[in-house]
């Protein structure tokens, strides 16, 4: 049993959440999330401006702090611990959240717990909440593999057993393949940047998308098989795709613009399904799970339901943006595996390193 306060800070959400432990076998549960996303900001530039993100954050944080308690209805007492992003992200933005973890841990006597914000991702899929109930966790759900598809990351993971039965010498997860170069969601922003439409500009592509023929260009698809070195047969690579857009706009072409974005968006798809099923197949998996930004996205979704042998599961959105609570979730598996920081060695703790 354990509740947690966590900050997120790593991009461009500021968020702040309150997760709650009630015992192993039950789902982790959220008592509050407050989350303030920085996307009409950073939009003006195509592009997140970490300068403009590390004052926004300093602006939020209290803000956010204040909802998540009062939300979550809890007193300073009844927090155990207190969980923060330390890494990777942007430095700027990251400094605020620590120096704020560790200002409100100090001051209340808490420890702290360090969280990889990639491994946030990969603990959302547990996150319950009043309207939404993970009913996962169990052995039965494991092994299982995690395809995380965020703005900055791209990679496969495969969890072999429930969160609370981990030791703490555990390989937490393992990561069997990464993009080289462009994350999923980067290729998203970065075609629909040449087409023309506003930052982040995954959701527009997808819907502009809608009815078109995903046949109509054949765009590349890297690395679909690596029979060489199989060592990287879970690895991607997105970056050729926008070469590939960008020659072919420089062109006359008599494609559609809905085709063109339906081709696009399949061939994206194609590599992140056939990695993933790959790995299913290796790892024996029970149960796939989609974390991120990118998990929104409509085709992808219908193609998972279509298309995979085992269940999906795909967490709320809320949980697949960035947000605290994930970090929190983090937080209450390492309050049970003992892994938690006193003052003396939190307090020169440094960020993205
Ligand atoms: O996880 P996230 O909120 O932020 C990072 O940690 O990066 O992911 C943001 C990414 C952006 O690249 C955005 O364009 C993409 O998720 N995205 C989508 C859709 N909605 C958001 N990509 C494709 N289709 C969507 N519907
Ligand atoms: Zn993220």
């Amino acid at each position: 049993m354990a509740v947690v306060l966590a900050f997120e800070s790593s991009c461009d959400e500021c968020s702040v959440a309150v997760v709650e432990n009630c015992g192993p076998g039950t789902p982790l549960l959220v008592r509050s999330v407050a989350t303030y996303s920085q996307i009409d900001l950073h939009r003006p530039y195509g592009g997140v401006v970490p300068e403009i993100a590390a004052r926004n954050h300093l602006d939020q944080i209290i803000p956010m702090l204040d909802q998540a308690l009062v939300e979550a209805g809890v007193s300073v007492s009844q927090i155990d611990a207190v969980a923060v992003t330390v890494k990777p992200g942007l430095v700027g933005p990251l400094l605020v959240g620590l120096t704020s973890a560790k200002a409100w841990a100090y001051v209340h006597q808490k420890p702290l717990i360090p969280v990889h914000h990639l491994e946030g991702h990969l603990m959302s899929p547990f996150l319950s909440d009043a309207r939404h109930s993970a009913d996962l966790n169990t052995q039965s759900d494991f092994p299982a593999v995690v395809c995380l598809v965020s703005g900055g990351h791209t990679q496969i993971h495969a969890i072999t057993k429930p969160l609370f039965e981990w030791a703490e010498t555990d390989l937490e997860t393992t990561c069997l393949g990464r993009s080289r170069d462009d994350a999923a969601g980067e290729a998203f922003d970065k075609t629909a940047k040449l087409l023309g439409f506003p930052y982040p500009g995954g959701k527009y592509l997808d819907q502009a998308a809608k009815g078109g023929n995903p046949k109509a260009v054949p765009f590349p698809r890297a690395l679909m098989s690596s029979p060489d070195h199989p060592e990287f047969q879970f690895d991607m690579s997105f970056s050729g795709l926008k070469t590939a857009v960008a020659t072919l706009l420089k062109t006359s072409t008599s494609v559609t613009p809905t085709d063109l974005c339906a081709s696009i968006q399949e061939a994206i798809l194609d590599v992140l399904i056939h990695k993933s099923l790959r790995a299913v197949k290796d790892i024996r998996a029970r149960r796939f799970f989609v974390v991120g930004g990118v998990a929104a996205n409509s085709r992808l979704r219908q193609r998972l339901q279509a298309e995979f042998p085992i269940p999906v599961t795909i967490p709320p959105l809320a949980y697949c943006t960035d947000n605290a609570a994930m970090i929190g979730a983090v937080g209450c598996v390492r309050w049970a595996q003992g892994r938690i920081l006193s003052a003396q060695d939190y307090l020169t703790l440094k960020a993205g390193l």
